[in-house]
């Protein structure tokens, strides 16, 4: 497996790739890598010839009171990790290698999609991420590009973003990878004590508790929230950022009522620590 650390090496090296008729798998990353990284990595070893992991954790996607400097780097680990199920390269620039001249161009989806939830929480988060990824598909021009559902307004707005652009490539989304306890696995998850371990369970318990209530036919949009918000109330640990409901995939408000596939989105701060997680639940 090659690792490339700028611009042109991974570039010749998806070229090599390219010219020999290999159609090119791109899992775009910030590194420390676990399971949920990995079933992505697998899912586009499975569906392409020569898979590219990137690692890099992109400044312009963290506000200036967020983890960026804390955010853990596990490059070495993440390397064997990437090599052992599949990927061909991986690509970690530093800082300047991708922002050279600093933060000139920026491609940002405008409108609702990105004002509501994380986008509320943090206002320049997904214009940082629609720029790191434009330049990472510029970069490897991917056949098809991975992301997961544990992001699930992310991977809708670069959905978007692709779609506008008429962006050539697939973009892949795959299911959230779980603890057996029901915890989504995020790189954040390291930061958390026992005891606020323990706590984060809240997250997906409302969750699980909405989709059993969806499924005994409950449709009140209030009625659903109130017991998610409730659940994680009970949690003394627990601050909800945002818990709230929206249809799947364009992310459009409902009125009372809900229908068809419905988002249900949280952000919760455990101590300091804020985790995301989300349900997908189709109303039949
Ligand atoms: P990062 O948080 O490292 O996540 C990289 C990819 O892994 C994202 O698509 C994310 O949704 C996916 N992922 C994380 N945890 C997962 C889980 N438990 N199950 C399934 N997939 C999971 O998301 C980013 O990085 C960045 O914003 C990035 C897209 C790389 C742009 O900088």
């Amino acid at each position: 497996m090659k690792i490339c650390q700028t611009v042109e090496e991974i570039r010749a090296a998806c070229r090599e790739a390219r010219a020999a008729g290999k159609s090119i798998g791109l899992v775009p990353t910030m590194g420390a890598l676990h399971r949920g990284h990995a079933s992505l990595i697998e899912a586009a070893a499975a569906e392409n010839d020569f898979v590219v992991v990137s690692i890099f954790v992109n400044p312009t996607q963290f506000a200036p009171t967020e983890d960026l400097s804390s955010y853990p780097r596990t490059l070495e680990a993440d390397c064997k990790l990437a090599e052992q199920i599949g990927a061909r390269a991986v690509f970690a620039p530093a800082d300047k290698e991708m922002y050279p001249v600093g933060e000139c161009t920026w491609v940002e989806v405008v409108g609702s999609m990105t004002k509501i939830l994380c986008g509320a929480s943090r206002p320049t988060h997904f214009r940082g991420v629609t720029t790191v990824v434009s330049k990472l598909f510029n970069i490897v021009q991917p056949d098809r590009a991975y992301f997961g559902q544990k992001d699930g307004q992310q991977a809708q707005v670069i959905r978007r973003m692709t779609q506008d652009l008429f962006m050539p490539v697939d973009i892949r989304v795959m299911p959230i990878v779980r603890e057996s306890d029901g915890l989504a696995l995020s790189s954040r998850n390291i930061y958390l004590s026992v005891e606020e371990r323990q706590a984060a369970l809240a997250l997906s318990r409302s969750l699980n508790k909405a989709q059993a209530l969806i499924g005994q036919g409950e449709r009140g949009k209030s009625k659903i929230m109130q017991a998610v918000r409730e659940e994680i109330a009970a949690e003394k640990l627990a601050v909800i950022d945002y818990a709230e409901i929206y249809s799947f995939p364009d992310l459009a408000v409902f009125g009372d009522n809900v229908s068809g596939e419905v988002f249900i989105a949280l952000a919760v701060k455990i101590g300091k620590t804020r985790l995301i997680d989300n349900i997908v639940v189709a109303c039949r």
